[in-house]
């Protein structure tokens, strides 16, 4: 991040607007917060650590600069993401059925259109080029992947949220690190010659990329927005399978021997499995230490969340450079060589 940078912020209390997202400062305000979000998850090389290892880890981790990137990550996240509450619609009266309703019917609204993203992609006279791109704006989810779920785990609650951990542990392979999501997708970026370092590509991310991650961890560091949480969780659970069918069948065509690629490797448990665990506390009413049911508050809260992710989804799909913007060659293993080095952040 440059100085310079921040002159683009401008007003904190004035929210970025839809469709201001792709600008210096929807840039800007994502790579801020999601730095700050990273000080708080531990990033180790695998080689063993030398001196400036060392040095960039006290740097990185300095109590100081923690401590101010959480000073000012609530007035980032509202820049970030207060406009999602103007204009998405979560009025009416909700109880438990309607908020089922909406859930199932979510899903299958989105089930019955082909992913936008794949399209425009398998639409390009270089579909490799553009699929090695999307990897690309994977990666500040992925290859850390599930990080913002930890969040959301601690502390005492119902058998309903305790459900929850078994997504979390089938994220975490296990405790099986060959089968961990993150190992499977850096093993999938290897594969196409791409290097796997957590921040190679830090340069690349687009906002709206760094806009899906930060939700996620927005929604999870702040535990009065747990229930946007859990419908943010619920809807990119339920609607992988479509979005993942379709990007594998494209990732075959592009260059058969993507075989390694997360979308077609089995992970420890299928995806309907971790829905049906995701399920659970978004039908049920939570309980807390108390067995008092939670306030029917919550049902808007989930939905309104769904609501967000998709629209956070789709933008990302819409704001994904045009076909002509893709570089000419595919630039597999060269991408981390255009980029500063980690410690520059
Ligand atoms: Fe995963």
């Amino acid at each position: 991040m440059r100085v310079s940078d921040l002159g683009s912020i401008g007003d904190l209390e004035s929210p970025i607007m839809p469709g201001a997202i792709a600008t210096a400062r929807g840039l800007t305000l994502h790579r801020l917060l999601f730095n700050a979000y990273e000080q708080s998850m531990l990033f180790l090389p695998e080689r063993p650590l030398g001196e400036a290892d060392y040095r960039a880890m006290a740097a990185f981790y300095d109590p100081a600069l923690v401590a101010l990137g959480q000073q000012v990550r609530p007035a980032l996240e509202r820049a970030a993401f207060g406009a999602l509450d103007s204009y998405i619609e979560a009025s009416g009266s909700w109880d438990l059925g309607s908020l089922i309703e909406y859930l199932q019917s979510a899903i299958h609204e989105y089930e019955q259109s082909p992913s936008s993203l794949v399209v425009a992609i398998e639409a390009t006279p270089r579909p490799r080029a553009a699929l090695l791109y999307l990897l690309v704006q994977q990666a500040p989810d992925f290859l850390s992947e599930a990080s913002a779920m930890a969040r959301a785990m601690l502390g005492c609650f119902g058998p309903a949220q305790s459900e929850l951990m078994k997504v979390f542990i089938d994220e975490y392979g296990y405790g099986v690190h060959e089968k961990k999501h993150s190992t499977l997708f850096a093993a999938c970026m290897r594969s196409v010659g791409l290097s796997d370092g957590v921040h190679d590509h830090y340069f690349h991310y687009l906002a709206s990329s760094l806009a899906l991650v930060n939700y996620f961890h927005c929604v999870c560091a702040n535990k009065q927005a747990w229930f946007r949480y859990l419908g943010a969780l619920y809807f990119t659970e339920a609607s992988i399978p479509h979005f993942n069918r379709q990007l594998s069948r494209a990732l075959r065509r592009a260059s058969g021997h993507w075989s390694t690629h997360r979308t077609s490797t089995n992970t420890c448990t299928s995806t309907s499995t971790t829905v049906r665990w995701c399920w659970r506390p978004c039908s049920r009413p939570p309980y807390g230490c108390t067995g008092r049911r939670s306030s029917p508050r919550s049902s808007p809260a989930s939905r309104r969340s769904v609501t967000s992710k998709r629209w956070l989804t789709s933008t990302t799909s819409r704001r994904s450079p045009s076909p002509t913007a893709w570089p000419r060659r595919p630039r597999a293993g060269r991408l981390c060589a255009d980029v500063a080095p980690p410690t520059s952040r």
